[in-house]
């Protein structure tokens, strides 16, 4: 610290650190464009991990990764307990996820996006001990009547009610995989349609939460890591979200229980992310309903898209960049 720069600076990360923290989200999205489409989502998960990396150890703060991402199948890792940042400036927990959907990413899909978030020190759950986390996200309008302990067909029907909507319009975001198929079928027979995604639901939980998209709620089991980051974004948007630890197995369970979470419990964003001061911020990968990804503009730019979130102001902050190509390929 300078003897010029306030004190409180280096206490709470302020607003123009997610203005920081989106170059290292940038650059993992056009460090990930060559392995679009290629099959090959290690490559791609590793270009951006290392993009991210770099451009993190610019920005002036004493980062901890609490939720770091990819250790389910061995993928290239910003590691639980890295530290990130200079080291100089506030101390933080993040949470960091170079590319969700890197098999979208792979596979030339939609829906991909590079995310970190961000909040102050001490007020990230830590979940990792348990892989899976049951979830449910809406508009702030599921305060109150939304309970993840009820038949689905119960919440879409109190939501639908709450924002004056017929059921038969709601649609339902949830990941498209065999565990979902009673879930699937529930959500059907209360009337309203399913939007099925691939992969990614921490798009599909901002979606749902956002007040200007055609999604009315993201439900199902999803990463945890993707759980805490979406908290952040959640509590940022001012949306409502309630989740539940999934373990596979009792082992895992125990493992959950040892680490200090409680399985029965329901976690709500603020519990997951505590605290008044979180900040997210994510840049499209490969285009989607959030996010488009990077695109070449003539010869000479990169055009990218991102957007920031800060709970303090609850403001929603759209930035297209172009970058230029020289200073990519040095
Ligand atoms: P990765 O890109 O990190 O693999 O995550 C994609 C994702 O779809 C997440 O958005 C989601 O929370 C999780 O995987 C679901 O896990 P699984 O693919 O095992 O069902």
């Amino acid at each position: 610290m300078t003897s010029t720069e306030p004190a409180s600076l280096y206490l709470h990360p302020d607003r123009n650190f997610a203005m920081e923290l989106v170059r290292a989200t940038e650059a993992a999205a056009i460090r990930a464009v060559p392995w679009i489409g290629r099959g090959d989502k290690l490559g791609a998960d590793g270009a951006a991990v290392d993009a991210m990396r770099a451009f993190l150890g610019t920005v002036s703060f004493d980062g901890l990764v609490v939720i770091g991402e990819g250790e389910k199948d061995a993928a290239p890792m910003l590691f639980n307990g890295e530290r990130v940042g200079n080291g100089r400036g506030p101390a933080c927990d993040i949470a960091v996820d170079p590319i969700d959907g890197t098999s979208l990413t792979a596979a030339g899909r939609q829906n991909a996006i590079s995310v970190i978030a961000v909040s102050d020190r001490g007020t990230m759950l830590d979940a990792s001990s348990v892989f899976y986390m049951d979830k449910i996200v809406t508009g702030p309008e599921g305060h109150g009547i939304i309970d993840i302990r009820r038949p689905i067909a119960d919440n879409i029907h109190a939501l639908a009610k709450a924002k004056n909507m017929d059921v038969g319009d709601m649609r339902i975001a949830v990941l498209d995989r065999p565990r979902h198929e009673q879930l699937i079928a529930e959500i059907r027979a209360s009337g309203a349609g399913t939007r099925l995604m691939s992969d990614g639901d921490v798009a599909g939980g901002i979606n749902a939460a956002r007040y200007d998209s055609r999604i009315d709620m993201c439900v199902g089991i999803g990463g945890s890591p993707e759980g805490i980051t979406t908290a952040c974004a959640i509590k940022a948007i001012g949306g409502f979200m309630q989740t539940r630890m999934a373990p596979k197995d009792d082992a895992e369970r125990a493992r959950g229980e040892a680490a200090g979470l409680d399985c029965d419990r329901v976690y709500e964003a603020d519990d997951l992310v505590s605290g008044g001061n979180t900040f997210f911020v994510a840049t499209g990968v490969t285009d989607g309903g959030l996010l488009a990804g990077p695109r070449k503009i003539g010869r000479s730019h990169i055009r990218t898209e991102s957007i920031i979130l800060r709970s303090k102001s609850g403001t929603i902050r759209r930035i297209t960049a172009d970058h230029l190509v020289s200073k990519w390929l040095e």
